[in-house]
C-alpha cells in the first residue's frame, strides 16, 4: 500500500511512518514542518513540504503517487493554545481537514485513518471511557477533533470513503528513531525527564485529586504500539464499516505521581519537582476501554509498562539532548 502521511513529520506521525516502512508499505510525507522535525524521518522518505489546506496542491500530490490511502495525523494539538486561539485550530484542523477530504474525493481516493484524541469526550461520566461514550469536549481542541470524526460519518454514508478514527490517549515513549519534541513542551514525560536533565523546573498540576494518591490518572500508551494500530486501521480501511472509531489507550491507569516515581528509578535519580495547582481543563482521571480495538482490529499494546514507555523516551533523550535541534 503507498500511504500519503499528513504531519509525517510529528511525533505520532514520524513512528507510523517508520512502522509503515518496516511493514513493507510505502510512504510520502505531507508537512508543513511548522511543528514536525526533517530528522525524526529516514532520508530515502519522500516529504513534500505543504500544507493539508492546499486543496490543488493535494489532488496533484495523491495523482501523481498514486497513493492508496491517506493516514492524516496533522493538525494543531495544544489544548492550551487552542482555547487561547479557537480560529487556527478550526482553520487547521477543520477547515485544512476538509479541504484534504476535497481533495481525496477528486483525486479518487477513498481510504483514510485519522489522528483523534480522548479529548473528544471531554470530562467523561465514567471510566474507563468506552468509544459510544457521549463526545463533549471541553476545549476548541477536542471540538475541532469531533467535526472532523462527524464529517468522515457522513461522507461515509454519501461518498463511500472508509475512513477510521483512532482517538489517542497519552502517547509516550519513542523509538531509536523518533522521539517527543514539542516546542512549547506541555506533556508529562518529556517534562519529567527534562528535569531529570536539570533543564527544566518540573510542576504537578494538583495534588488534590479524588485518586488514590491525589494526582491525576492517565492511560499512557507507547507511540510505538500507536503506530501498529495506525497499520492495523490502514489494513482495515480496505472492506468493513464506512467510518469506524477506535481508543487507543492499554486500559491502565498511571498517576503523575507513579510516572515520576518510574523515571526516578530508570534515570537513578531523585526529579526534583514542585506541586502546583491543576491546570484548568484536566479531568482527574481519564482511561480508555480499550477491548474494542484488540477485538475488532486485533490490536496488541505490545509495550505497555511504564519502565518500556519511559525507558525508551530516556533513552532518546539521551542520545538528543537537544531534541532533533542536536
Ligand atoms: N502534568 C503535570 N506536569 C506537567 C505536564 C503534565 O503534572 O508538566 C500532568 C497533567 O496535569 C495531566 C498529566 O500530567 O494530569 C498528563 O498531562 P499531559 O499534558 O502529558 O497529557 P494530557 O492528558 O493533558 O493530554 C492528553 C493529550 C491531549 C489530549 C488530552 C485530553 O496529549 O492531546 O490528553 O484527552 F487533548
Amino acid at each position: 500500500m503507498k500511504v500519503l502521511v499528513t504531519g509525517g513529520a510529528g511525533y505520532v506521525g514520524s513512528v507510523s511512518v517508520e512502522a509503515l516502512l518496516a511493514a513493507g508499505h510505502e510512504a510520502v510525507v505531507l508537512d508543513d514542518l511548522s511543528t514536525g522535525h526533517l530528522g525524526s524521518l529516514p532520508s530515502t522518505v519522500s516529504v513534500v513540504r505543504g500544507s493539508v489546506g492546499d486543496r490543488q496542491g493535494v489532488r496533484e500530490l495523491l495523482e501523481r503517487e498514486r497513493i492508496d490511502a491517506v493516514l492524516h495525523c496533522a493538525a494543531r494539538s495544544l489544548v492550551g493554545e487552542s482555547v487561547a486561539e479557537p480560529a487556527k485550530y478550526y482553520r487547521e484542523n477543520v477547515a485544512g481537514g476538509f479541504a484534504l477530504l476535497d481533495a481525496m474525493r477528486a483525486g479518487g481516493v477513498g481510504r483514510l485513518v485519522f489522528s483523534s484524541s480522548a479529548a473528544v469526550y471531554g470530562v467523561p461520566e465514567a471510566t474507563p471511557i468506552p468509544e459510544d461514550a457521549p463526545l463533549r469536549p471541553v476545549n476548541p481542541y477536542g471540538e475541532t477533533k469531533r467535526a472532523f470524526e462527524a464529517a468522515l460519518h457522513w461522507y461515509g454514508g454519501a461518498y463511500g470513503l472508509r475512513s477510521i478514527s483512532l482517538r489517542y490517549f497519552n502517547a509516550a515513549g519513542a523509538t531509536e528513531r523518533s522521539g517527543e519534541d514539542h516546542d512549547p513542551e506541555t506533556h508529562l514525560v518529556p517534562n519529567v525527564l527534562a528535569a531529570a536533565l536539570g533543564r527544566h523546573e518540573l510542576v504537578v498540576f494538583g495534588d488534590d485529586y479524588p485518586t488514590p494518591d491525589g494526582t491525576a490518572i492517565r492511560d499512557y500508551i507507547h507511540v510505538a504500539d500507536l503506530a501498529d494500530a495506525h497499520l492495523l486501521a490502514l489494513e482495515a480501511t480496505g472492506s468493513g464499516e464506512e467510518a469506524d472509531v477506535y481508543n487507543l489507550g492499554s486500559g491502565r491507569g498511571f498517576s503523575v505521581r507513579e510516572v515520576i516515581d518510574a523515571a526516578e528509578r530508570i534515570v537513578g535519580r531523585e526529579i526534583p519537582r514542585t506541586v502546583g495547582p491543576r491546570r484548568s481543563g484536566d479531568p482527574p482521571i481519564l482511561v480508555a476501554a480499550a477491548a474494542r480495538a484488540q477485538d475488532v482490529l486485533g490490536w496488541r499494546p505490545r509495550r505497555g509498562t511504564l519502565e518500556e514507555m519511559i525507558g525508551s523516551a530516556w533513552a532518546w533523550r539521551r542520545a538528543h539532548p537537544d531534541g532533533y535541534r542536536g
